[in-house]
């Protein structure tokens, strides 16, 4: 049986007093929340704070990003081994907005991933379509080419680690939740290519969460659909009651 897991991803949002009073909230609305993991994933500045305010509470640490190389000169990127210093235990990689605002690659995100599991991190690894791709029926190639791109070379151990988070673009942040059956349609198909490319084992037990608007109001619908594990959550996870709203959809 697999775990629900609910990540909330804060973008590029709050401040320092802000993002310790929401980490505060959540801690303290998840107190009594129980069988479901949690994390939040604050803006990279704020994960020191933010993972004092998490100390001795289920809610974990996450970032939003992270490079491949070990150190060295590379202005303004952070490493794995930074990350797991400041108490992340997961790492968002491959984020749409990444692969279409900042022009990351699957060969770059494949990188990644290798050095986020070889420091002990857990990779949150997106994929998605664009509306146009989704329109011109290529959804599942798209799914199919990051996947293997960005995961190329895993083993079958690793893979089992790797949470996967389907996140169509079309409905990132635009209030367009994709419906339970359209999310479900690609979660399965995810489970069936891991199946393939591994075996029905490692597919039974890797998570994939659904991630695009994803709010108290729709939340328990996608999350009882068969192959969704939980949700990465944007805007509704910078409102600790709304996050927790979600949460309870998983219950
Ligand atoms: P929204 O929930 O704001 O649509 O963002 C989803 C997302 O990109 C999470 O990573």
């Amino acid at each position: 049986m697999r775990r629900p897991f609910i990540a909330g991803n804060w973008k590029m949002n709050t401040h320092r007093a802000e993002a310790i009073a929401l980490a505060e909230g959540v801690v303290k609305a998840a107190a009594g929340v129980d069988g479901v993991d949690l994390a939040v994933c604050p803006p990279s500045c704020y994960l020191d704070a933010v993972g004092k305010a998490l100390a001795g509470s289920k809610v974990l640490l996450g970032a939003q990003n992270m490079y491949f190389e070990k150190d060295g000169a590379f202005t303004g990127e952070l490493s794995a081994a930074m990350l797991r210093d400041l108490g992340c235990t997961y790492v968002i990689l491959g984020h749409s907005e990444r692969r279409h605002i900042l022009g990351e690659t699957d060969a770059l995100i494949n990188k990644k991933v290798h050095a986020a599991l070889a420091a002990g991190l857990i990779p949150i690894l997106c994929v998605g379509e664009l509306l146009a791709e989704r329109e011109a029926g290529q959804t599942m190639s798209v799914i199919r080419r990051q996947f293997d791109g960005s995961l190329a070379g895993l083993s079958a151990d690793q893979l089992k680690t790797v949470v996967i988070a389907y996140e169509p673009v079309w409905a990132i942040g635009t209030g367009k939740v994709a419906t339970p059956q359209q999310a479900e349609e690609v979660h399965l198909a995810l489970r069936k290519l891991i199946a393939e490319r591994y075996n029905a084992a490692v597919a039974d037990v890797v998570r994939i969460q659904y991630g695009g608007s994803v709010k108290p109001s729709n939340a328990a619908d996608l999350l009882k659909q068969a192959d969704i594990d939980g949700a990465l959550v944007g805007g509704a996870s910078l409102k600790a009651d709304q996050f927790l709203g979600i949460v309870a959809g998983a219950l």
